[in-house]
């Protein structure tokens, strides 16, 4: 399976990288230093072109409440968008607690919640 990691140059991204390619699959890595933003939506047609899953393990820069929420409601509509044009794939996030109960949820993503 072509799974897209983005934020693959993180802590969790690195780590899932190695566990899929452990499994078998076909794992591109991708972040800004691989030419890959999520806010922008640079780079991510082109990576996501034959993958059946994107996984997003990016970071918001900032953790301050309006910067983080801002940064996470653009990459995610980057991502969905770019998902739905990819056509058979399907977007997963990690997220931490803080964005558990607010407006992210209403994005209809698939959730995924480490911090508990
Ligand atoms: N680490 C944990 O234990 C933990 C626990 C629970 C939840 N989480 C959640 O998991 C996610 C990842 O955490 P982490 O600790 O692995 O973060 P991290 O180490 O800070 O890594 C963030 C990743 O996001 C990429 N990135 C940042 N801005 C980007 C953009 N605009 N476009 C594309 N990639 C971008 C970074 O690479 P570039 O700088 O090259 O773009 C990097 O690969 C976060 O949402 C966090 O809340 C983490």
């Amino acid at each position: 399976m072509k799974i897209v990691v983005v934020g693959a140059s993180g802590r969790l991204g690195k780590r899932l990288v190695s566990k899929l390619r452990e499994h078998g699959h076909e794992v591109v890595a991708a972040s800004r230093s691989s030419g890959v933003n999520a806010v922008t939506g640079e780079g991510l047609a082109e990576v996501l072109v034959g993958a059946q899953v994107v996984v997003d393990v990016t970071s918001s820069p900032s953790f301050e409440d309006t910067a983080v929420l801002e940064f996470f409601k653009k990459s995610t509509q980057k991502l969905l968008a770019a998902e739905a044009d990819a056509g058979d794939c399907k977007l997963k996030c990690v997220k931490g607690q803080k964005l558990r109960s607010n407006e992210l949820l209403n994005l209809r993503h698939s959730y995924y919640d480490f911090s508990t």
